[in-house]
């Protein structure tokens, strides 16, 4: 069959990887995809919003399957979308449907969501120019820290945890008065601060059934040991040495189950990734996000360590099988690790050569592409993130230190990695 990939990340290129190995995938296309993904497909010169001419790419290339790896396109409907263009009423559209989306595109929703169908979240209240003053009171009133999140989707940035009540007055009237986060804050979630250790974890749901993939935990901030600014992530690791039997076993009967049957009770058409953003409060899981698509890093980890064939899952998704599937897992740790421009998540430059990518590379690690373009033969920076190395090892203690061994052998102008990754589920001697 012949499937199309949309996006352009490290997650795309892993996606890709997987997609390619599968004797079920005869043509692979991505929209735009990167110098990674043209290596395992076709990269075509079409955005990932450009819904008319996914379409168009769709009768063009005879998809059967189109699979979607970011947020963008699914919360502004491409799933519905495709599917309504005449001539498309049988793709297989892996995604869920723009309603289902909002489980991302809206934190407001998402909080309804979660109340509704008792799934343990922190508590919250909602505000907008027109309860503005009640707004203010919350915030007075509230114990420290407080959290406060744009409603929709404002590229990662859109949650504030404010340690005092000066900062989140002043926030919040940035974000209602002064537009800050533009659409995406007209309206606010204000909510407890969550304690505890986060991770992440994902399923594959048919909207009946479901698939628990492996677990992971991603490293958001830019510096070693957790400092710095936000980024999209610097680097991941799976499996998670506390998520154990009895806590893995909370998260599916107390939030992966009451999601999958409140979506169905309220007719929210599903069949792709749930990413669930999970905070472990001594043991217990509380939802902090959910997201309508896999990870980036944390997919760099998770396909790599799932053995069975990707398409063949996919079809059983879109195919409503899913009860049939038996996951296969690496039991083995996988890290990846990723290579930044200087300067990011701040400016940074483009355009510079990537070198030692066909070398050195060792059994057992991948190099998947993000903000990475060919230039003539060479392979430049295209982003903010460039390249991810995922490695596996018996721990993650290995696993880390090969993909910082390769690392050391990649090389372009200003090049950053953080080499502290998994820190807490390594050994003191490293
Ligand atoms: P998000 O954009 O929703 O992924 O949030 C970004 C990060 O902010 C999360 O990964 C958490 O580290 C943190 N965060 C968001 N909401 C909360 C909360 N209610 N309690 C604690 N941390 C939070
Ligand atoms: N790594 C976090 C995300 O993909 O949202």
């Amino acid at each position: 069959m012949n499937i199309l990939l949309i996006g352009s990340g490290g997650r795309e290129h892993a996606l890709a990887w997987k997609l390619k190995q599968s004797p079920l995938c005869d043509s692979l296309f991505i929209a735009p995809g990167n110098a990674g993904t043209a290596l395992c497909g076709t990269n075509l010169p079409v955005g990932i919003t450009d819904f008319e001419a996914l379409a168009k790419a769709c009768k063009e290339h005879r998809i059967d399957m189109v699979l979607v790896g970011p947020e963008e396109p699914l919360v502004k409907g491409v799933t519905d979308f495709l599917t309504g263009v005449p001539g498309l009423e049988n793709l297989k559209v892996i995604g869920p449907s723009k309603n289902a989306s909002q489980l991302e595109g809206s934190k407001a929703f998402a909080k309804e969501f979660m109340t509704r169908h008792g799934i343990p979240t922190a508590a919250y209240a909602e505000f907008n120019a027109d309860n503005y003053l009640e707004g203010v009171n919350y915030i007075k009133s509230h114990k420290l820290p407080i959290v406060l999140n744009a409603d929709g989707l404002a590229a990662g940035k859109g949650v504030l945890i404010c340690q005092h009540p000066i900062e989140a007055m002043s926030e919040f009237d940035l974000m209602l008065h002064r537009a800050k986060f533009g659409e995406a804050g007209k309206k606010v979630v204000i909510e407890e601060f969550l304690h505890g250790i986060e991770l992440s974890v994902f399923v594959l749901t048919d909207g009946e059934d479901y698939v628990l993939l492996p677990e992971a935990k991603d490293y958001k901030r830019v510096g070693v040991g957790d400092t710095g600014l936000n980024t999209g992530g610097m680097g991941a690791v799976s499996p998670l040495p506390f998520a154990d039997e009895a806590f893995i076993q909370k998260v599916r009967s107390r939030v992966i189950e009451p999601t999958i049957a409140g979506l169905k009770k309220d007719q929210l058409d599903y069949k792709g990734f749930i990413f669930f953003g999970l905070m472990n409060d001594n043991g217990d899981p509380k939802v902090i996000e959910y997201n309508c698509r896999m990870g980036d890093p944390e997919t760099e980890v998770v396909i790599p360590r799932v053995k069975n064939d990707l398409v063949e899952l996919l079809l059983a998704t879109s195919g409503k099988k899913l009860k049939t599937v038996k996951l296969e897992i690496d039991e083995r740790a996988a890290a990846t690790v990723v290579a930044v421009s200087g300067g990011y998540p701040g400016d940074y430059q483009k355009g510079k050569v990537i070198s030692g990518l066909e070398e050195n590379l060792l059994d057992d690690t991948m190099v998947f592409l993000a903000g990475a373009k060919h230039e003539g033969d060479q392979v430049v920076t295209n982003g903010g993130r460039v390249f991810t190395v995922t490695s596996f090892g018996t721990n993650i203690d290995e696993a880390v230190e090969q993909s910082n061994y390769v690392m050391e052998q990649l090389f372009f102008e200003d090049m950053y990695f953080r080499s502290d990754i998994g820190y807490e589920f390594r050994s003191e001697t490293n």
